[in-house]
């Protein structure tokens, strides 16, 4: 069970209002408490922060919003000592504009060794004023931008997949291979335990830069049958390759595990071959709607491609760029996710919501393999789905106009403490985006010990889930009482959702171990209870 840990938003030791580093080693204990085998990080190393960290300068230092190296040490130490892993994210597809690198780039000429570090083409028109290609960026806009060489003049475009700030690499130079080799030894030699890599679909780019004029959409390169020219292309593999053997030089467990939006099953499976990464996001599992038979099928899917290259499946519901899970299963069944909830839009049903989202979660929880939590779906917080337009920071709210507004509401800073400013956040009332009124009563010291409450529900699931070794285990499903309900054996322990519109009896002779929500008396036979609708729940089998 990995935990992802999005540090402006984790605790705030230093009371700027964005999370750090030793905010993160005070909380500790909370995730020893909670359960967890390990912890993602996303981004802390220096940065302009333009996409939240996702655009870095120095990739060996600590950002000084987030702390220092020191402050890294003590919590890779701290989590260490808790028996907790830790991965940090590397982000190898594009570096900030404001690494010394792309400074070297603008400052040299056309052609030089410094500009091939990166993504520079001519521009097309008479006077190259046209860009080199019409390829878009998933933020919204054209994915190029025009630079202005050292005489003042209009000169050649780089590339950019995400932020105009955030220059892409070019992977097919040497010098670029040799330099995260030496920043993948640079973080294990300081006792990581692996990486999540950001965007590893994205780093080698089809010959010839094909044109590709097509909206991308925001996390997905593909809208039609043909590979975008950007993503997923076969050059990626062996750079994973050549990572694979440097991690397997060290001793211990070190693990990469790959953020590839591929959608293809048998693709995503390269990424997973025995000489590659250790796993992949299953995005299609966080994708899938919530309906019995669409849920079958994902966890059979999935089930069925990590068998065929012998890798663990992985399991997300949320993370930093998608709609909190408490939220988004409010949303109507089947209808694609969008980028972000305004005021204006119509506002999801806060308590079906959470509810869908217990009994997604307990089902997971089941599931083997690994299963990846977003900080704070343990208090089953939702998405801000009000966030005043003037606070928004995610680049993609600016480079569309407003037309998606971005991913900011599920990077809202958690709440620790029913009371005070932020609450509990940090030492003060400062939080870099605005909490929702509904956090003080989801906050982490109004759930401990509460019967019920979903962060005991985490807690439990977690423990029984290392009792009854569900992680490792086989599923073998068992013959549902209606169509509308999911019902399989893990081990010894027996799963039924129901996704339903009308309570399912619970199987004869059960005894239960935890469920998402209450069950409910079935006419009459006090006896044997029913299982309400949008509820998980785990027996003895
Ligand atoms: C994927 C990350 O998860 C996201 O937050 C980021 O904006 C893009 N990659 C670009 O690095």
């Amino acid at each position: 069970m990995i935990y992802q840990i999005y540090p402006r938003s984790f605790a705030d030791a230093d009371g700027d209002g964005i999370g750090d580093l030793p905010g993160i080693t005070s909380r500790i204990g909370y995730l020893k408490d909670l359960g967890v085998d390990a912890v993602w990080v996303s981004p802390f190393y220096v940065s302009p922060q333009a996409d939240a960290g996702y655009d870095v300068a120095d990739y060996r230092d600590v950002d000084p919003v987030f702390g220092t190296l020191q402050d890294a040490d003590a919590f890779i130490q701290a989590a260490h000592g808790a028996g907790i892993k830790v991965l940090v994210d590397l982000v190898p597809n594009h570096t900030s504009d404001e690494h010394e690198w792309f400074k070297a780039a603008l400052a040299a000429a056309p052609g030089s060794p410094e500009r091939d570090r990166y993504m520079f083409r001519d521009g097309r028109g008479e006077n190259g004023e046209q860009p080199p290609t019409q390829w878009r960026s998933v933020f919204g806009g054209g994915a190029w931008e025009r630079v202005l060489e050292a005489d003042g003049s209009p000169g050649q475009w780089y590339l950019h997949l995400f932020d105009v700030k955030q220059p892409d690499l070019n992977w097919e130079n040497p010098v670029v291979r040799e330099e995260f080799h030496d920043i993948l030894r640079f973080w294990l030699d300081r006792g990581v335990d692996g990486f999540r890599v950001d965007v590893a679909h994205g780093l080698v780019k089809a010959e010839g830069l094909p044109e590709w004029d097509h909206e991308q959409g925001m996390l997905h390169g593909k809208d039609k049958d043909e590979r975008p020219p950007m993503w997923d292309q076969d050059g990626v593999h062996e750079i994973y390759q050549g990572w694979r053997k440097l991690l397997d030089a060290y001793d211990g467990d070190r693990m990469m595990v790959a953020e590839a939006w591929v959608e293809d099953a048998d693709r995503l499976a390269l990424y997973l071959r025995p000489d590659e990464f250790h796993q992949a996001f299953n995005f299609n599992y966080l994708e899938a709607p919530w309906r019995a038979e669409d849920q079958r099928a994902v966890i059979e899917a999935s089930l069925a491609s990590a068998d065929e290259v012998d890798a663990p499946t992985t399991w997300v519901l949320s993370n930093h760029d998608v709609i909190r899970h408490a939220t988004r299963l409010a949303l109507p069944v089947g209808v694609r996710r969008p980028n972000g909830i305004g005021a204006d839009h119509p506002q999801p049903d806060a308590e079906l919501g959470v509810r869908r989202a217990r009994a997604a979660t307990l089902l997971m929880l089941a599931l083997p393999g690994s299963a990846y939590l977003f900080q704070g779906e343990e208090l089953g917080l939702p998405e801000h789905t009000t966030l005043p337009d003037g606070v928004r920071q995610d680049p993609t709210f600016l480079r569309t106009g407003g037309e998606h507004l971005g991913r900011d509401g599920c990077r809202i800073p958690l709440p620790w403490l029913s009371q005070g400013g932020s609450l509990g956040f940090g030492p003060f009332d400062l939080t870099w985006l605005p909490q929702p009124d509904s956090y003080a009563a989801l906050a982490a010291d109004a759930q401990l010990g509460v019967p019920g409450s979903t962060l005991e529900m985490y807690r439990a699931a977690l423990r029984l889930r290392r009792q009854h070794d569900l992680g490792t285990g086989h599923v073998e499903w068992v013959e549902a009482p209606s169509p509308d309900a999911l019902v399989l054996r893990v081990g010894g322990v027996l799963v039924l959702t129901n996704f339903g519109n009308d309570p399912v009896p619970l199987p004869a002779g059960a005894l239960v171990l935890l469920c998402s929500r209450e069950l409910v008396a079935s006419g009459g036979d006090e006896s044997r209870p029913s299982v309400p609708v949008d509820t998980t729940v785990w027996m003895n089998a």
